[in-house]
């Protein structure tokens, strides 16, 4: 029962199949991801409940297959997913939304307004869907019953304006997206060694991610809501033993428009924190 992640370190399962992550009464969550062996590995979620199956940043249309078969293989019929949350309208992260359409028109698709602008030019009928709209109050509950939920909570230019983050409250998880992602030459479902992925989230974040005023402001909304551990869309799953490291380590990078020099945003940053390359 509870998290999983803990024994998922060793490498012991099988990357073909939906991987467990959090186990509890009705309420259990999965990685669903692609197993591409790919430095911008995609990674999507599946949330199980009594209420609801709740399918977190679906990915692209390259990996819908192998989504929808491990989605498949957790509920039986993939028209069991009632939710989509899309953390916002990047490619990698949302295109695959109008398949999941096909399987189930009644879906909910769950994303802030002006994501909600973007996502139908991926090709679907805005006026047919069913909306979720996350308020910027950072008050939007999906109740997954038994006193679990979804709550969302928007993470201004993090990389989109309008993107979000979703915090599971009863498995106490973050669903990040791209915010602690990483680009990682050899994945691992779970960091083992912090040193070496804090590089990893570098090179991800100091190309995407508007600003470390951006991060900080992030890092100060979701710090105390107790965490358990990150899942980001790309990379690997921070662990709680690393989550406090991880906040101050985004809360102080240097990235986007804090590096508008001609020298490259790595190298400014890597003889900041790391010492030459
Ligand atoms: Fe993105
Ligand atoms: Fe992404």
């Amino acid at each position: 029962m509870g998290l999983k992640i803990g024994e998922l370190k060793s490498g012991n399962f099988d990357i073909d199949k939906p991987v467990l992550l959090y186990d509890s009464e009705n309420h259990k969550i999965f990685w669903v991801g692609s197993s591409e062996n790919h430095i911008f590995r995609c990674n999507a979620y599946l949330v199980v409940s009594e209420k609801g199956n709740v399918l977190i940043d679906p990915g692209g249309v390259l990996h819908f297959n192998q989504v929808k078969k491990r989605v498949t293989e957790v509920l039986g019929d993939p028209s069991k997913v009632t939710h989509i949350v899309s953390h916002h309208q990047d490619p990698d992260v949302s295109s695959s939304i109008p398949m999941w359409f096909k399987i189930n028109p009644d879906v909910t698709l769950i994303t802030t307004p002006r994501t909600k602008v973007l996502l139908p030019y991926f090709g679907f009928d805005r006026e047919k869907v069913k909306w979720l709209d996350v308020s910027p109050l950072d008050d939007t509950i999906l109740d997954l019953g038994n006193g679990n939920g979804l709550l969302f909570l928007t993470s201004p230019f993090l990389h989109f304006p309008d993107a979000f983050v979703t915090y599971d409250i009863g498995a106490k998880v973050l669903f990040s997206s791209d915010i602690f992602a990483a680009i990682q030459p050899k994945w691992q479902l779970v960091v083992t060694d912090m040193e070496r992925h804090k590089k990893d989230m570098m090179y991800f974040h100091v190309y995407y991610m508007a600003s470390q005023k951006a991060l900080k402001y992030f890092v100060d909304k979701v710090k105390p809501f107790p965490i358990d551990a990150i899942v980001p869309q790309h990379g690997s799953i921070i662990p709680k033993e690393y989550v406090e490291e991880a906040f101050g380590f985004l809360a102080n990078l240097r990235c986007g428009i804090d590096l508008l020099t001609k020298e490259s945003p790595v190298k400014s940053v890597m003889d900041e924190l790391f010492g030459d390359i």
